[in-house]
């Protein structure tokens, strides 16, 4: 029986992939990717490369055959399209016989969160709970990775802005979420039924955010506090789909309501170190 991991020709699954190989042999992973041609790395290392897509039950089922244990990591789309693909993942991974699954879901999941994408992981955690299989659910915060898209023109400009006004967000890297979810598939057995809210050190603000960029590049960079409407019109300038403008512009009026505000041990308990602080991150990237 292998250990599956879903969407891994993506950011996260890649790492995870990595992190896996730490712990289990190439020959008993499996991933599941929707264009197997862009996995030809990891078949190279001898890992078990299956089609699948949430959109399609059938071909998802049998991409989970003999599967123990999945990693089913969230995908990208509309609210309604993205609850139904993820409701798919779980029936098939059901129908297949899959024993555990573990999801990555969001830092406090609710209904009427700002942050519209909250919906979907609320929908999904229930849903799998539902399922009756075990489960572990990794309610990862903000990526860090996503504060150097405005680098180059906080770079450019002097400003690094956002609307985000004194909000605390617990950052966390993309690489230690996927570290924590390496640890959880690797040792399933010690984590059945358990959720992990996976958050930075440190909630930490815009202001402080930019001084890292100024110190770092030695540039005189300020946050500079945008108001949501100008937000949005940058992000739409960028061609990106309206229901991801919704949920950007909705996490930074959750933010400021202090709603990724709170820090959680749980990092530390799965992985057994410290997260890397975000002024670590952003000096590593930007050195
Ligand atoms: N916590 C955060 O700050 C944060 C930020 C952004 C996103 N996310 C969520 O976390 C997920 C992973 O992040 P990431 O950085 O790895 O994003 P990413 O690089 O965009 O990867 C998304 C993955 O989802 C897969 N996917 C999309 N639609 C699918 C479908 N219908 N069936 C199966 N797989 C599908 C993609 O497959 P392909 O490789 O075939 O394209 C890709 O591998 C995202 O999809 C999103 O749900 C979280």
């Amino acid at each position: 029986m292998k250990t599956l991991i879903t969407g891994a020709t993506g950011q996260l699954g890649t790492l995870v992939v990595t992190h896996l190989l730490n712990h289990l042999p190439a020959s008993d992973i499996a991933v599941s990717v929707r264009t197997p041609g862009k996995a030809t790395d990891l078949a190279a290392k001898g890992i078990d490369v299956r089609h699948g897509d949430f959109d399609d039950l059938g071909l998802m089922t049998a991409a989970f055959k003999d599967v123990e244990t999945a990693l089913i990591i969230s995908a990208e789309a509309d609210n309604a399209t993205r609850i139904a693909q993820h409701r798919t993942a779980v029936d098939a991974a059901k129908a297949a016989g899959v024993k555990h699954l573990v999801y990555t879901s969001i830092i406090d999941p609710r209904a009427d969160a700002d942050f519209t994408y909250s919906a979907i992981h609320l929908d999904t955690e229930n849903y799998i709970k539902e399922s009756g299989l075990k489960y572990t659910l990794l309610r990862n915060s903000f990526y860090a990775d996503l504060l150097l898209a405005g680098v180059p023109h906080a770079l450019e400009t002097g400003d690094f802005g956002a609307p985000a006004g004194d909000a605390k967000i617990t950052y966390i890297t993309r690489n230690d979420l996927a570290e924590a979810a390496a640890m959880v598939l690797a040792n399933p057995q010690t984590h059945v039924n358990a959720t992990y809210d996976l958050t930075g050190g440190k909630a930490v603000t815009h202001s402080e955010i930019a001084r890292y960029i100024a110190d770092t590049t030695g540039k005189p960079v300020k946050f500079a506090d945008l108001p949501a409407e100008v937000h949005v019109g940058i992000l739409g300038s960028f061609g990106l789909p309206d229901h991801l403008v919704e949920a950007l512009a909705g996490l930074y009026v959750g933010a400021k309501k202090g709603d990724y505000a709170t820090v959680s041990n749980d990092f530390q308990t799965v992985v057994g170190r410290a997260p890397q602080s975000v002024q670590e991150f952003m000096t590593g990237a930007l050195k």
